[in-house]
């Protein structure tokens, strides 16, 4: 019987490395897309509200920070906006001649395949670079030390998974599935809790490194407020995910206590939520904080393979780390058989919404 491991799941987020069928860097077109969406915003932004003269210290280099950065191509597309949208700000106010050196920051998890992302650089960049290894719940740089963070669909990963979804017996066991989303509401709230505490942890340890009136900007997968989460075709994905690692322990081949005990460290957050999280910790302002809607275009029938492939370069990493590697190729096969039953899916499930966040140190 395959699976070998209740291992904490909390180092084992990272995407698929590599260049492969099942990598991240094959399969992050969603993510680049739904950045792209954000473009304007970001330029924006950055020409109304980063604010040279309230910065704490006059930049000489100006650092950036993308945090959970993966493994490319989408750190670079979005790395290079906010330079040029930088530049084009400073020479909006007559700096051009004052212009800073650039230099950017990859951060990820310590198991990011960091030598893909070096490797494939722009050679063209007009940055300095360097990695910063480690979890964004806690400070990576020193004090005062970056005047920009960016983030992108990162955030939403949770530091661990909600202790009581885990308990047997308590209200809040998940018992038989693999993420909250068609479970009761008990489930929702747990992950809703350690959710709110890892963006605590996240805005305290930025306070920390951002200088004063230096931002943050982030974009993070999201439900507009009051949607309720069964309405999530993501939601709809996880679930056959779970039936496939069920059907696989009624069939003997995975431990049941072993699916009972895995779930996906993930959590969709809405405006309002985000916001209230934000002025609690009290340490940034909202600059901007807007729902973006992708998607509901995608062709029907859908290609539920291709989303199929997008997730497993996703938590194939944080599978194999809990059930072993042995079970991947046929629980994907399973999954992938699964998910065809969703190719006629309704709009309301298809389309994607994005929050846009951009806050200012205070
Ligand atoms: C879906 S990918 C997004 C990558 C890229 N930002 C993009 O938009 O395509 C999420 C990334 O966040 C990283 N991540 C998750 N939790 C993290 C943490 N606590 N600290 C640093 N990186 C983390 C994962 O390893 C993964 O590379």
């Amino acid at each position: 019987m395959a699976g070998n491991s209740t291992a904490s799941l909390s180092n084992s987020f990272s995407m698929n490395g590599g260049n492969g069928t099942y990598s991240y860097s094959k399969n992050s077109i969603v993510q680049r897309a739904a950045s792209l969406t954000a473009e304007a915003m970001i330029e924006e932004v950055i020409a109304e509200s980063l604010d040279f003269e309230k910065l704490s210290m006059p930049p000489n280099t100006f650092r950036i920070a993308d945090l959970g950065c993966s493994v490319g191509p989408n750190t670079y597309i979005a790395m290079q906006h906010i330079i040029v949208s930088i530049v084009r700000k400073y020479k909006s106010k007559g700096l051009g001649p004052q212009l800073p050196d650039f230099q950017v920051f990859f951060n990820d998890q310590t198991t990011n395949d960091f030598n893909t992302l070096f490797t494939s650089l722009p050679p063209e960049r007009q940055y300095f670079v360097a990695g910063v290894p480690g979890s964004f719940h806690g400070q990576l740089f020193p004090k005062s030390s970056i005047y920009m963070v960016y983030s992108s669909f990162a955030f939403h990963w949770l530091s661990e998974v909600p202790k009581d979804v885990l308990i047997k017996h308590s209200p809040a066991w998940n018992r038989g599935r693999i993420f909250y989303t068609s479970a009761s509401d008990v489930v929702a709230e747990a992950y809703a809790a350690q959710f709110a505490k890892d963006i605590d942890s996240i805005l305290n340890a930025r306070a920390k490194e951002i200088v004063r009136g230096g931002m943050m900007i982030s974009l993070l997968t999201a439900v507009p407020d009051e949607y309720h989460y069964s309405k999530s075709g993501l939601g709809l994905f996880y679930d056959a995910l779970g039936s496939s690692l069920l059907d696989m322990a009624h069939e003997g081949i995975i431990n049941e206590d072993l699916v009972d005990s895995f779930n996906v460290p993930m959590y969709v957050t809405s405006p309002k939520e985000m916001s209230r999280l934000i002025e609690n910790n009290g340490c940034f302002s909202i600059e901007r904080l807007k729902l973006l809607e992708y998607g509901s275009d995608l062709d029907v029938p859908l290609d539920t393979g291709k989303h199929v492939t997008h997730i497993r370069a996703a938590l194939e990493g944080i599978i194999t780390a809990h059930f072993g590697n042995e079970i991947i190729d046929e629980l994907f096969d399973r999954f992938d058989q699964k998910a065809t039953v969703y190719r006629h899916l309704d709009a309301s499930y298809r389309k994607g919404f994005l929050l846009f966040l951009a806050l200012k140190r205070q």
